[in-house]
């Protein structure tokens, strides 16, 4: 009993110790979508000027270039406004059919300040 109880004692800096360099990497791997999703849409609105507006206008009503379907979304719609920052941003990062990924290209900041600048769009 004495020894056994001991030796569970022992364990415990070590799981503590554990637990932290467990907590650490998912800290970092989950910010991008935790942190706030507030970007800085004076900044959002250059890069969706660059990047956005030749397919989805400068409005973002989706009448930019159109291709031959699915065109560009109509970023002002209920349909859009209705997602969760954290679809739209995976959106963004991912592509759609005939929309290009951004994750190369834009940094997580950069995805959260265009975010933020189609936001403003929808008011
Ligand atoms: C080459 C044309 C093109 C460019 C450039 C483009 N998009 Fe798109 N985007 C599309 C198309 C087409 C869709 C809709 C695809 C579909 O309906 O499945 C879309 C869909 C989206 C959606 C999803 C809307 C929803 O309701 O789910 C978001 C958000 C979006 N685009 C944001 C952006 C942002 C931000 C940029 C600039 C960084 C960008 N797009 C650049 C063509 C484009």
């Amino acid at each position: 009993m004495k020894v056994r109880r001991k030796k569970n004692i022992a364990w415990y800096p070590l799981m503590a110790g554990l637990a932290l360099v467990l907590s650490g990497p998912y800290t970092i791997v989950a910010s991008p979508a935790t942190d706030s999703p507030t970007g800085d849409d004076s900044k959002g609105k250059k890069i969706f000027a660059r990047h956005c507006a030749g397919c989805h206008g400068s409005q973002g009503k989706g009448d930019g270039y159109l291709l031959l379907g699915p065109d560009p979304a109509n970023l002002t719609r209920p349909a859009t406004k209705k997602k969760s920052d954290a679809t739209l941003l995976s959106s963004i990062h991912e592509g759609k059919p005939n929309m290009p990924s951004w994750k190369n290209r834009l940094s997580a900041e950069e995805s959260r300040a265009v975010l933020a600048y189609v936001r403003t769009l929808e008011k």
